[in-house]
Parts: structure tokens; sequence; C-alpha cells
């Protein structure tokens, strides 16, 4: 790999996320009057995509959105923020996916996704951007997109050198056939419990849960499980070490992306040769930066911001 910027490709999802902020969320059956509402692109793959591409990686999205207004206006993103999109697909049969979202008064979320063109991504495609994954020093995958497709694309990377972290997100059940490619897993907390099957809510059933995934992922001394706690920080555990590193402390605005700004921002760390460890206290900062800023992508940090927040030495 003889590029200069560090290379990340991204597999998932691109989506608009549809924002009503609220005094709470409606309860069953109610109506409710809310405060605010606007359209922002979205998407867990677009927006770690977006925030490598903001911190100096070059990156290259793999996905699928529909020829619809919605896909146009994130295809236009893409551009803006210097992303390849020569492999986002465009479906005529199927629109492009949605998130709906509301936001309480002190940023804390709720989230609804309809997947759409998402979930028409396949193997084909990821096939034919296989050197785009075969070049970079990592590959990012999470959860929008189908799971074999996944798990193709690691494949593929694991041939080539190429590093996998998996952030998966929305929580759901994994074979160990994808997670055997994987080399850093990033779950948060209640992804951590439906994974491991085990109970998280102190810093040593943390430990021991990530333990158990560690057990079911690449076999190598490298392999790492990175677990965010939110305002707690994370969890870093590999063979040899596990150690919790502090979260800053911000006033939240919306908490929607931050972790999305912390798998984008640990893998460009990653790919730029850093350590696990100063890769993790870099993506810490970056989950920080963004839940003072509405929206998930537009909250994106820049490593001016980051260095602004919190003086990092990178
Ligand atoms: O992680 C935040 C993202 O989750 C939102 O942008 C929404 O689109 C959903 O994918």
């Amino acid at each position: 790999m003889n590029h200069t910027a560090p290379k990340v490709t991204v597999v998932g999802s691109l989506n608009v996320d549809l924002v009503c902020r609220a005094m709470r969320r409606p309860d069953k059956g109610e109506t409710l009057i809310g405060d605010a509402f606007d359209i922002f692109t979205g998407g867990k793959g677009f927006n770690q995509a977006t925030a490598a591409a903001r911190l100096g990686a070059d990156v290259t999205l793999i996905g699928s959105v529909g020829a619809d207004l919605f896909g146009d206006m994130l295809l236009a993103a893409t551009e803006n923020e210097h992303i390849d999109s020569r492999f986002v697909t465009k479906r005529t049969n199927v629109g492009t996916g949605v998130a709906t979202i509301v936001i309480e008064p002190d940023g804390d979320n709720s989230i609804i996704v309809v997947p759409r063109a998402n979930m028409a991504l396949t193997t084909a495609n990821i096939d034919a951007a296989a050197d785009c994954i075969a070049d970079a020093d990592v590959l990012l995958l999470q959860l929008e997109t189908p799971i074999a497709v996944s798990e193709h694309a690691a494949a593929i990377a694991k041939k080539h050198d190429t590093r996998v972290i998996l952030n998966p997100a929305p929580a759901q059940p994994l074979p160990d056939s994808l997670l055997g490619y994987v080399d850093i897993l990033t779950p948060n907390q209640s992804e951590t419990e439906l994974l491991s099957e085990m109970k998280v809510s102190n810093h040593e059933e943390a430990r021991r849960a990530a333990k158990v995934l560690r057990a079911r992922m690449v076999d190598t001394a490298d392999a790492a499980v990175v677990l965010t706690l939110g305002e707690q920080g994370a969890l870093m555990l590999t063979a040899t070490t596990s150690e919790h590193i502090s979260a800053l402390s911000v006033e939240p605005v919306d908490t929607t992306g931050a972790g999305d700004a912390f798998c984008g921002a640990l893998a460009t760390a990653l790919a730029n040769g850093e350590t696990l460890r100063s890769a993790v206290a870099f993506a810490n900062a970056a989950g920080a930066a963004a839940v003072t800023v509405m929206g998930a992508t537009p909250s994106m940090p820049t490593r001016t911001k980051i260095d602004r927040l919190s003086n990092f030495q990178y």
C-alpha cells in the first residue's frame, strides 16, 4: 500500500434523516406537538465515511440509494465531502433509506430506520469495488446493509491485509463466519449485551463480555474489542491488555451520530498507523465533539474542531 493519505473504504448505509425535536418521545397512541424539524443526510455508512473524510482519510463508500430526490441529495453530499461514490449504486426499483428521529431536550434520541435501497446492496456490487477494498488500510462496516454482503467484503479485505473494523449497529445477532474476519469490533453497551448474551452494567462486566466477543473474532494477537460507553468513554480489550479510556466532558445537544464519529475517527487514526490506544483516545474526542452539534452528518467533526475541544496532541 503506497499511498500517502490513509485509505478507508466503507461498506454501509446512506439515509436521509427526518428529525423532530420534542419535549419527550410520544407515548403509545399519542400525538405530540414538536418544537422543530430538520432534514439531514445520515446513515451509519455515510456518517462514518464523512467523519473519516473530514479527518483527512481518502474515503471510498460502497452503498446503494434510490433514483429519487433523497438519493440525489446523498450523492451530492458525497461529492461535497470528497468521498469517492463511484460504487454507490442508484436503484430504480426501491427508494433511498430513511430514518425518523426524535430528539429530546437532553440530546437523547429514538430512531426508526427503514433501510430500503440499503438492503438491495449485493455481493456483485462488492466485487465491482474489490480493488478499493484490497488497496485500503481499513475496511469499515456496520449493520444497515445485508450481513452476507458485509461478510463478502470482509473476506476480500482479509485476503489483502486490509484491517476490518465492524461497528455492530443497529444491534443484531451475528454469525461467527462474519466475526471471524473482524480485527476491531466497536459495540456499545446494548450491542455488547445482545452479542455476548451477558449483562453489562459495570466495567468488570463489560470486560468479561468483551473477552467473550473477542474469542469469536479473527485469531490474531492484534484483534481488539473497543466497547463504547457514551459519556463514560471506551473500554479497550486486546489479547494482553484491557484499559478504560475516559470521555471528554461536553454539553450534549444531539447524541445522534456520536458512535459514527467515533468509528470514522478510529478507522482514520488506525489507517494512519496510530496505536490502538491513541486511536481510541482520538475517537473518544471525535464522539464528544459530535454530540455538541445537531444532526448526524453535520456533527461529524473536523480535526480543528477536535483539537479545539480537547487540545489533543495527535
Ligand atoms: O447513527 C446515526 C444514524 O443511524 C442516523 O444518521 C440514521 O440514519 C441511522 O442510520
